[in-house]
């Protein structure tokens, strides 16, 4: 059953006023038939650069560009009414300047239809928020675990694990606040420090591998599905094996192809019943 009754797509102020009052749930989706099934649970939908790894294969999210994320995006926009859609910045199109960052997501939001993005950084990235929230940018600010920092992280590592560590995330999380996020992802940060921001900052946290404490969740669709390979993440659950269910069809449609089972007469044109 819907946990949403027909109507509009939900806002971005309307996350924000979540914040106190219910849990925002989210889920990332980078293509139509998964945004479509999803779209009635969560209230927010974020086609994320993880879109490299996931869909692509790719080692790490460094490499996807803009234009391949906004048409992932505009897919995922078309397929829904009800979510409010997100896309990620991709590495190499905001760090360099406000202004280089605005173009880019004016282009994004403009080839999608998305109502925001989300960038990754604290206290640094703080001036380029605050030139996009000002200028009808909502942005998602996202730090801890920051993928697009892999190189400089020296992998995917939980952050904030000691205590001069937790002070710089508070630091960039309050940062990120100031400047006009509407909302913040804490990725990979120690739980007692993912609850001690959620309790400080006035926009909601969107926990990954944070915090129960967090004012939302978010998880990578493919990581809840069974479609993320041998392992699921330590901070994920596997909701449903849909791949299973997946590899069973394409199993019984290689068997009954190479029978004659599929296709009957009933599956072709033209055939005088
Ligand atoms: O790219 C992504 O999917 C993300 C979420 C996991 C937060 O950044």
């Amino acid at each position: 059953m819907s946990v949403h009754s027909q109507g509009q797509r939900v806002t971005v102020p309307q996350l924000r006023a979540y914040k106190g009052e219910r849990k925002i749930v989210s889920l990332t989706a980078y293509i139509a038939p998964i945004a479509r099934l999803l779209d009635h649970a969560v209230d927010m939908i974020l086609v994320g650069d993880s879109t490299a790894m996931v869909g692509y294969a790719l080692p790490d999210t460094l490499s996807i560009t803009s234009d391949t994320l906004a048409a992932h995006a505009a897919a995922v926009v078309r397929a829904t009414t009800h979510a409010c859609v997100m896309v990620d910045m991709p590495f190499g199109s905001y760090q360099q300047s406000p202004q280089q960052a605005f173009s880019c997501a004016a282009q994004m939001m403009a080839a999608s239809g998305v109502s925001g993005v989300k960038l990754e950084g604290g206290q640094v990235m703080a001036d380029t928020t605050q030139f996009l929230v000002e200028r009808g940018i909502p942005v998602l600010a996202h730090v801890g675990l920051m993928p697009q920092y892999v190189n400089t992280m020296g992998g995917f590592k939980a952050q904030g694990m000691n205590d001069a560590a937790a002070q710089r995330i508070i630091a960039d999380a309050r940062a990120q606040a100031q400047a006009g996020a509407f909302a913040i992802v804490l990725e990979g940060v120690a739980e007692a420090l993912a609850r001690e921001i959620t309790q400080t900052l006035d926009i909601p946290t969107i926990g990954i591998g944070a915090s129960p404490a967090c004012d939302g969740q978010i998880l990578v669709t493919e990581d809840i599905l069974g479609l993320s390979g041998d392992r699921i993440p330590k901070f994920a659950r596997c909701f449903a094996d849909a791949g299973q269910v997946i590899r069973g069809a394409a199993e019984q449609y290689a068997k009954e192809v190479r029978e004659g089972v599929f296709p009957t007469l009933d599956n072709c044109f033209g055939v005088k019943r």
